[in-house]
């Protein structure tokens, strides 16, 4: 009978058998995939496993800290926080083009987590959050483009001569039992029903060149709709929300003053399966709300603006 906990017995019988007592590494990136294997390994084979969390500069308000939160501090697993926030942004100076950009994140999240790993003596198996959908995918690309984005994503990038055998318990599952499984491992539930978030962060929802300032400005921006949201119990019911930052400038006026600020625009989508996708049509009521909060709270911007686009023609991300 197939229930989550089985599931999770029979996932440890097999991690243990496979790796014995040798060491594991894991790059944990706080999506939920990577996330449930920290759990389950975690609660398979306990210290052999090391977790490599790269902070690249480019996730959201407070991410880096509840993933050591969640991961190190309440669950005890090992967990080594690689701050590169000036090494991705450096790479990133002068940079406009939305692939060039995937691709300088993508190399330099491989070289971080390399140098990482290599610190860690003996370890003999890289675990990756690889799902059923994405075994199929890679299967069935015939461009190969989606399993690049992945790969890098999921850390496939390592170098050979590392010789990693791979861990992949999930390699049978889909999503939803991924989730169930998260839960019952006691992972907390946003993080387990949290929308998606790409690769590259915040670095391909800051338009052009990404600047530090103007990751600061999306992350107060994006949590501000983010936790309007949930406060609204309307979370759930879109599948991605996030918010973009534009490096134009419009004018706008606060008091007697008038005053030449950045843009942000709010993203909603409703889909099944991220290839098409319909706007979200959040209530008018609610949207004003948000575009308030942010215009008063946020310095250096001035006017927001939402995304009524679907898939096609936009794609969800703006770049
Ligand atoms: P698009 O923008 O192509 O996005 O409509 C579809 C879904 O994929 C996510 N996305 C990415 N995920 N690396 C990722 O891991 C990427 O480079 C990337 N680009 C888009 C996007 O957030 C949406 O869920």
């Amino acid at each position: 009978l197939w229930t989550p906990d089985n599931i999770i017995e029979d996932s440890i019988a097999r991690v243990r058998e496979l790796v014995g007592d040798e060491k594991v590494l894991l790059g944990l990136s706080g999506g939920v995939d990577s996330s449930v294997v920290a759990a389950l390994l975690h609660r398979a084979i306990g210290d052999q496993l090391t977790c490599v969390f790269v902070d690249n500069g480019l996730l959201r308000l407070g991410e880096g800290d509840q993933v050591m939160r969640t991961f190190a501090r309440h669950m005890g697993v090992r967990v080594i926080r690689a701050d590169a926030e000036d090494r991705f942004l450096g790479r990133l100076k002068g940079v406009n083009d939305p692939e060039q950009k995937r691709k300088i994140i993508g190399n330099t999240f491989i070289e971080v987590f390399d140098d990482e790993a290599n610190k860690i003596k003996d370890v003999k198996w890289l675990a990756q959050g690889t799902i059923y959908p994405d075994v199929i995918e890679s299967a069935g690309s015939k461009t190969g483009k989606a399993k690049v984005i992945k790969s890098h994503h999921n850390v496939g990038g390592l170098p050979e001569e590392m010789n990693l055998k791979l861990v992949e318990p999930l390699r049978e599952l889909f999503k939803d039992e991924v989730r169930k499984i998260g839960i019952e491992l006691g992972l907390p539930s946003e993080m387990v029903y949290r929308h998606p978030f790409p690769g590259p962060g915040l670095g391909v929802r800051i338009l052009g060149e990404v600047q530090k300032d103007y990751a600061q400005t999306l992350r107060q921006a994006d949590n501000i709709f983010i936790e309007e949201l949930r406060k609204a119990d309307l979370y759930d019911q879109v599948s991605q929300a996030f918010a973009v930052f534009l490096p134009v400038r419009s004018v706008g006026v606060v008091g007697d003053n008038r005053l030449y600020a950045h843009v942000i625009a709010l993203r909603a989508v409703e889909t099944i399966d991220f290839m098409t996708a319909r706007w979200a049509h959040l209530p008018y009521d609610f949207l004003d709300l948000v575009c308030r909060r942010i215009a008063n709270e946020v310095p250096g911007i001035s006017r927001v603006v939402y995304d009524i686009t679907g898939k096609p023609p936009g794609t969800i991300e703006w770049e």
